[in-house]
């Protein structure tokens, strides 16, 4: 029988990805339901228009009336939209909450209405700045958010903790670290990728001594598609064991594979609240049987050289200057 997966934010970065691991399975079918806002385009997902196991429904996850539509449709639910962007919500920071924490309630509420399993995409930097000696949080730490982005996702996945206990939701959480890899925007990496290939300034936060943990894309929804599957209701799931370097280590190393000069690094004022690192253990996951598989120099090189055949497409994809003027390192 065909399973039938919902996934909210499939045409965003991570979304796409998950998109493309569940239609991998010729037993599974995928709405999508995504209102196309920054991060989002419907090119993400163009592979599939003929596709008759995927539906694309561009929507907001706040319309009641859609939502509750397709999860009645749907076996399960993985729940990736959001508002995405640390330096866009310090600027907006009221749309994030929109989105981000009263769409998943709505999401939450159709679930329970049918019934339906859900996965809860949330992020590492819920938990706040980590320990910068390389400590390493687990799924109980105290959540202290520390960006408007990072407080509404902290928001979102407490409520799934709560309708799980109030009302007995099968939902399943997963926080994870930095992802990377073909068609994201606007993040560090493609910032510094896209600058360099193009021969623009690379621009670094303060001095360049902020530390990301790095996963690929590949990796991090085989991980969150597996949590979906054989993770326990009501528990949260790290998603870590990436790779830990200095942005302006990330940046010289980007300069490398693209060909371009460390000369195009430039130093820019730092984000307000800029979290020093995260670090995130990942015993849990790891638990459910879960490894890492693509090493980071390799997914690294891969995903620069995808930026180079891309550039012309992101622009088809993505209003120009989303994806040519970088707006700033973040991640
Ligand atoms: N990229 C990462 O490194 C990372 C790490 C941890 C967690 N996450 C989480 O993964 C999810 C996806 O992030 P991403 O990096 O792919 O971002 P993204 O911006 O590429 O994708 C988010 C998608 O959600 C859609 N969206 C936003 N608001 C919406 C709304 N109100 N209704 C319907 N669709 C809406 C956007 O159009 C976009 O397609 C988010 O929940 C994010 O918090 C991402």
């Amino acid at each position: 029988m065909t399973e039938r997966v919902l996934v909210t934010g499939g045409a965003g970065f991570v979304g796409s990805h998950l998109v493309d691991l569940l239609l991998e399975r010729p037993d599974t079918s995928v709405a999508v339901l995504d209102r196309l806002s920054t991060g989002g385009s419907r090119a993400n997902v163009e592979h599939y228009e003929r596709n008759p196991r995927f539906a694309f429904v561009r929507g907001d996850v706040n319309d009641v009336g859609a939502v509750d539509d397709l999860v009645r449709q749907a076996d399960a639910v993985i729940h990736a939209a959001a508002e995405s962007h640390v330096d866009r919500s310090i600027d907006a920071p009221r749309e994030f909450l929109e989105s981000n924490l009263l769409g998943t309630q709505t999401v939450l509420e159709a679930c329970r209405a049918h019934g339906t399993r859900m996965l809860m995409i949330s992020t590492d930097e819920v938990y706040g700045a980590g320990d910068p000696d390389g400590g390493l949080f687990e799924e109980d730490h105290a959540l202290v958010p520390r960006s408007p982005y990072a407080a509404s996702k902290a928001a979102a996945d407490l409520l799934c903790h709560a309708y799980h206990a109030t009302y007995g939701l099968p939902v399943t959480v997963v926080r994870g670290t930095n992802a990377f890899g073909p068609r994201q925007i606007e993040r560090v990496v493609p910032t510094y990728t896209i600058a360099a290939l193009e021969g623009r300034p690379i621009p670094v936060y303060g001095e360049g001594k902020q530390r990301r943990e790095f996963l690929h894309v590949g990796d991090w929804v085989r991980a969150a598609l597996l949590v979906l599957e054989q993770g326990e209701p009501g528990l949260v799931y790290n998603i870590g064991e990436g790779h830990e370097l200095e942005n302006l280590e990330l940046a010289r190393r980007i300069c490398a594979l693209a060909g371009a000069p460390e000369s195009l690094i430039t130093f820019v004022p730092d984000r307000p609240g800029h979290d020093f690192r995260y670090g995130i253990s990942a015993g849990r996951l790891l638990a459910l049987g879960w490894r890492p598989e693509i090493p980071f120099d390799e997914g690294l090189e891969s995903t620069v050289a995808w930026y180079r055949d891309h550039l012309e497409w992101l622009r088809r994809a993505h209003d120009g200057p989303v994806v040519t003027e970088p707006r700033g390192a973040h991640a």
